[in-house]
C-alpha cells in the first residue's frame, strides 16, 4: 500500500489524474475501472482536460462500470451508468463500444454478472481502478460484510449507504435499495488500484482501512493486502495516521 498525501482536494485531483494518464501512456488498452460518486469528480475533470490538451488517444482504452443500481428504468437520471457517461466517457471521448456496463433493469441479474466477470478475465482483467470509499468501507457496492473472494453480485444497500447516497438525488426515498457491484475478487486482481479520499467525514473509516484489522467488516482493509494500492487523499481525510 502506498500513500500520497496532499493538501487539498484540488491537488487530490491532480495526482489522481497524474496517474490515470501515466496508466494510459504505459498501456494504451487499458481496462479501467471508474468509481463514480463525488471524490473523482475533480479528477475526471482535469484528466478530461489535461488528455485534450495532449490529444491523447484513448481510442483503445476500454472502461468496465464500478457498479449500477437495481430496479431504475433505461435512461432515469439516478444510473451510475448515466453519472460515469457525463463524468467521464463523454468527456475523454471513450468509444461507446469500449464500454461494458451494468443494466439496472436486467432480467437475470446473476446472469448479467457472470458475464461481467468473464468480459473482464478476457480483457485481461483490470488494469486500473480508481476506487472511492463508502463511509462504512465499501468499495464499489461491496458492502460490509464482504470478503475478498466475493465476485461481481446483487447487493442490498445498508441503512448507511442509502443515508450517505441520499446526497446525490435528494433524499433517502430517492435511493434504489439493491445495486450490483465489481466484485471484491476482480477489484482486488487489478494490477494498479487508486483509492481517492477526501474530507475529515472519511477520517475515521480511512483509519480503518489503513490502519485497522483486515476484516470483511470493511471490505476496503483488503486492500492492505494488495501491494498496488495507492491511497490518495488530502490531509483533513488523512489525519495523523503515519505514512506507509
Ligand atoms: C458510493 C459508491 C462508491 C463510491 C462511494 C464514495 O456509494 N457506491 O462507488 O466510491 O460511495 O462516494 P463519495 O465519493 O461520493 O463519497
Amino acid at each position: 500500500m502506498n500513500a500520497i498525501v496532499s493538501d487539498n482536494p484540488t491537488m487530490v485531483s491532480r495526482e489522481v489524474a497524474d496517474l490515470v494518464i501515466g496508466a494510459i501512456r504505459k498501456d494504451p488498452d487499458l481496462v479501467l475501472i471508474p468509481a463514480t460518486g463525488n471524490t473523482p469528480m475533480g479528477a475526471y475533470a482535469r484528466l478530461a482536460k489535461q488528455m485534450r490538451r495532449d490529444a491523447a488517444d484513448v481510442a483503445h482504452v476500454r472502461v468496465f462500470q464500478l457498479d449500477e443500481y437495481l430496479d431504475l428504468p433505461p435512461g432515469d437520471s439516478r444510473l451510475l451508468s448515466g453519472w460515469m457517461q457525463r463524468s467521464l466517457i463523454d468527456p475523454l471521448g471513450i468509444p461507446p463500444a469500449n464500454v461494458t456496463g451494468f443494466r439496472s433493469d436486467a432480467p437475470d441479474v446473476t446472469a448479467m454478472c457472470r458475464e461481467y466477470d468473464a468480459a473482464l478475465e478476457a480483457a485481461g482483467g483490470a488494469g486500473l481502478t480508481i476506487l472511492g470509499l463508502g463511509p462504512n468501507g465499501h468499495i464499489g457496492f461491496n458492502e460490509p460484510p464482504s470478503g475478498a473472494d466475493l465476485p461481481t453480485r446483487e447487493i442490498a444497500l445498508t441503512p448507511e449507504s442509502i443515508r450517505s447516497n441520499a446526497g446525490y438525488w435528494g433524499g433517502e426515498a430517492r435511493v434504489p435499495l439493491r445495486a450490483v457491484t465489481c466484485g471484491m475478487a476482480q477489484l482486488l486482481a487489478s494490477r494498479q488500484i487508486v483509492l481517492v479520499v477526501t474530507g475529515e467525514g472519511k477520517r475515521e473509516i480511512l483509519a480503518r482501512t489503513v490502519a485497522g484489522p483486515v476484516t470483511p467488516d470493511v471490505p476496503a482493509s483488503f486492500l492492505q493486502t494488495s501491494p498496488n494500492v495507492t491511497i490518495v487523499a488530502d490531509r483533513a481525510a488523512w489525519g495523523d495516521l503515519p505514512l506507509p
